[in-house]
């Protein structure tokens, strides 16, 4: 696809370099149309180095070939981000005194805008009267987030993730394969209560799960994300409408997951489920008088949810486990994920390797992917969305048509 990625002065210009990066690696063809201001905050090299292609800035360059209409008439989507406040109301008017407001007038492509800037000016009545022209003539606007603005600053202005951003505009023309389906996906970690201020956790941020329901939401499908605990910022932003659950212990995960499975095409338990939880949980915070030097603590198994999901499963649900192990020789891992799919009874089995540094918390993962009878059919390593988008691929025909 021909995307635009309109780059504007503002300082989150330079997480502008991960939204071109993202689409090229996503085997975009991107096309960087930059206002001057832009180009103070991140250099012109840069931007040609990852989008692989010129950047355009000037409107008097290319005039024989009448570029200040021609990137916009060939694109086939637009992404501004950075949006300021400024190019907000110039998109607004309709202004077209540079390159970029020439491009966004001269195409009918979907055209997105991420905007950045302090929360003073967000919320002035200007840009909010702005901001509801571009929705009300069909332009998406993607955030923005809220946290740590330039300077000490903290409040709503600043510009999503890239990841967020390229899931939005993507979600708007790329293929809608899982149209009519209904999938649940758990991630994140349950806690076990041991007292009012503690529990027993672990340490899976809920990217990876997070990251395939945003990647289905994207290609179509009527998502469900049931997350317990997930890390702060994971699911700040939710640029493609994710009807999301929140719970915690592993009786709420489980109670979610049952009931929702019930109407699901496709299930991904890509949460990491407590196995134990503690004997009895105590009224009040534990002392360390009543306990003494050692604390014996007796725990109890928790229901494997996905075995009770695989043993109620309906006719033709997917049902598409993880397995999580520290095992080093990639021998006896494969042994380890083999026995799993076969124990849990499941369609795939998603084997990852965890340990201190690797698979919890980090951005990207590597897995292998087994069916239920063990025979390995993708593997795939790259950023948790990339993963995430290998896994859904596995998803077996016949899929409904979207009419259906
Ligand atoms: N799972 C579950 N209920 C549990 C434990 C795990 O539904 N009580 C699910 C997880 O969501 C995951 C899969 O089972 O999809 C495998 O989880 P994992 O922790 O790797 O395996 P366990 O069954 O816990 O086995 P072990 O920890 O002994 O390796």
């Amino acid at each position: 696809m021909n995307i635009v990625v309109g780059i504007t002065g503002g300082i989150a210009a330079y997480k502008a370099v991960g939204v071109v990066r993202a689409l090229v690696r996503a085997g975009h063809d991107v096309h960087v149309v930059a206002t001057e201001k832009a180009l103070r905050f991140v250099g012109r090299p840069t931007l040609e180095a990852i989008s692989r292609n010129l950047v355009h800035s000037d409107l008097y360059e290319g005039v024989a070939e009448v570029r200040h209409v021609a990137i916009g008439q060939a694109a086939d989507l637009i992404v501004v981000a950075p949006a300021t406040a400024n190019t907000i109301a110039k998109i607004a008017a309709g202004h077209a005194d540079d390159l970029l407001g020439n491009t966004i007038l001269a195409s009918t492509a979907p055209l997105v805008v991420a905007p950045a800037m302090h929360t003073e000016m967000w919320r002035n009545p200007a840009t909010v009267s702005n901001i509801a022209t571009l929705r009300a003539r069909g332009i998406h606007v993607v955030g923005p987030a809220s946290g740590q603005l330039t300077g000490a600053d903290s409040g709503p202005g600043r510009m999503s993730e890239p990841d967020d951003i390229v899931a939005a505009a993507l979600s708007l023309v790329g293929p809608r394969d899982l149209a009519g389906l209904r999938v649940l996906v758990t991630a994140g970690g349950t806690r076990e209560p041991l007292d009012p201020v503690r529990f027993i956790g672990n340490r899976s941020s809920g990217r990876q799960g997070v990251a395939i329901a945003r990647a289905a939401a994207t290609r179509g499908a009527d998502v469900v994300l049931v997350v317990a605990n997930i890390e702060d910022g994971v699911l700040d932003a939710d640029p493609v409408g994710l009807d999301v659950r929140h719970v915690s212990t592993t009786a709420e995960l489980r109670d979610a997951a049952l009931a929702e499975a019930q109407t699901a095409d496709v299930v991904v338990m890509a949460a990491a489920v407590a196995d134990y939880r503690p004997e009895t949980v105590a009224e009040g915070k534990i002392k360390k008088e009543t306990q003494g030097d050692v604390f014996d603590l007796r725990l109890v198994r928790n229901p494997d949810i996905l075995r009770e999901l695989t043993a109620a499963r309906r006719p033709g649900q997917t049902i598409i486990g993880f397995a999580a192990e520290t095992e080093l020789d990639p021998v006896k891992l494969l042994e380890l994920g083999r026995a799993k799919a076969a124990r849990k009874g499941v369609d795939l089995l998603v084997l990852n390797r965890v340990g201190w540094a690797e698979g919890f918390g980090t951005p990207s993962n590597d897995i292998v992917v087994l069916t239920g009878g063990g025979d390995r059919v993708t593997e795939a390593s790259g950023s948790k969305s990339d993963v995430a988008d290998r896994i859904l691929d596995l998803i077996p025909p016949p899929r409904p048509t979207p009419s259906e």
